[in-house]
Parts: C-alpha cells; structure tokens; sequence
C-alpha cells in the first residue's frame, strides 16, 4: 500500500533518552510511511519534530477543557507539547467521554485517532456480522460533529498486547465496514509484529503498533521498507 500512517504508541514505557534516540532515528529515514510517535506524554516535550513524514502524538486527552481531573492531560496542553495528533478512546485508557475527547481534540487544531473495537478479552467464537454491528452502533453513538479530520483505528481488545492478532482476511472486512461508515483513514491495532505487518498494511491505511514499537530497529527497518 502507498503511504501508509504507522503510528508508534509506546504506553508507559521508555526513559527521556530512549525517547530522544528513537526520534532521532526515525526522523532519519527517507519514507513515505507517515510516523505518529506517541511516547509516554512526560516526554514529548523532548521530541523535535523536524522530518515531515514524522509527527507527535499524545495517548489520550480528556473530555474537559479543564478543570480537576487529578493525573489528566487536556488536548490545550498536548497542542502545546508539539502534538498534531492524539489517541482517542483506546482500550487501556478508563471509559471516557469519547465524543467529548474527540470534539476537544479538534478543537484545539489536534486529529484525533478514534479507537473502536469489540470489549471482550476472548472472542470466544468470533462472528464478523456482530462485530461489524457493534461498530455500527458505536459510531453512531459517539459520532464527532465533523465528517473529517479524523481516523479511525480498529482495536480489538482480544488482540492488543496479546500476542494473538485478528485474521487480516477478518480485518479487512472490518476495515472496509468501517470505511464505509467514515470516510476516513482506517488503521489496524492488535499485536501487531514484524512478521504480520505488511498483511495489515495491504489491509488497511496503517498500523498501529505497541510492543513492537520499542524496538527502534524493527521500526526503523518498517520505515525504510515503505521508502
Ligand atoms: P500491541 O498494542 O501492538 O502491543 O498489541 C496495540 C495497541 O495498544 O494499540
């Protein structure tokens, strides 16, 4: 696939230089792959973006524009780190307003990455219509007043962190169900690894990585891949 969106969100892990030499490395690389580095949001400040195919995301912003919401990060303050972009609604975040973030987000000139997925650990057996439904209901539940602006990242939690990915053929209906309800850039989450990604890539519009972000070379050879 031409162009496609990788975003690297690295939770909370990593040290300030770990960062730094991270984002040194990947700014580095001739690519066409468009980066969204999300580290740990105490770090961002030491990210200077300065190659256009790499840019900062945050993690997560909350629904408010302020006020006390003790250990929160709002979406004013992550435009003033040098974010463009900001994880919305991901699985490991506390429920949120998702709406509400995404509105906010925007609001303050950042593109928020929806995350939506089914909620269950084990799919015990999984049926692509009920999901496809589910997704449905969803967006139509915590659709944005904005028809762009935004993408959307099909996150299962069955397969994030897991080390058990969905089946790319599954996805890629998923992926075309959704593009069909939104016509935005529709990316792919879910252990995510080098041996998996191009499957997903032909998929979808990008990838988004976890585990396998931290390792600086898997990515750096991703990157290069796409050049
Ligand atoms: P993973 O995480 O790649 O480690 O499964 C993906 C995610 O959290 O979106």
């Amino acid at each position: 696939m031409k162009n496609p969106w990788i975003i690297a969100n690295w939770k909370m892990n990593g040290t300030a230089d770990q960062v730094r030499a991270a984002a040194e490395d990947w700014q580095s690389i001739p690519t066409k792959a468009s980066l969204i580095f999300c580290p740990p949001v105490c770090f961002a400040h030491l990210v200077d973006v300065h190659a256009s195919h790499f840019h900062l995301g945050g993690q997560t912003c909350h629904e408010a524009a302020s006020g006390a919401y003790t250990g929160h990060t709002s979406a004013a303050m992550l435009q003033e780190l040098g974010c463009g972009y900001v994880l919305v609604g991901h699985s490991e975040q506390r429920p949120c307003n998702v709406r509400g973030a995404l509105i906010q987000a925007r609001s303050h000139g950042l593109t928020p990455i929806w995350c939506v997925g089914h909620r269950s650990t084990i799919p015990p057996k999984f049926d692509y219509i009920e999901e496809c439904e589910h997704l449905t209901r969803t967006i139509e539940l915590e659709r944005p007043p904005f028809s762009d602006g935004y993408m959307l990242a099909y996150e299962p939690l069955s397969a994030i962190g897991t080390g058990n990915p969905m089946d790319p053929d599954v996805v890629k209906v998923i992926v075309d169900h959704l593009r069909r309800l939104c016509p935005v850039p529709v990316l792919y989450g879910g252990s995510v690894n080098t041996s998996n990604v191009d499957e997903f890539l032909s998929v979808s519009d990008g990838v988004l990585i976890g585990g396998m972000s931290l390792d600086v070379l898997a990515m750096s050879a991703l990157l290069a891949k796409c050049g």
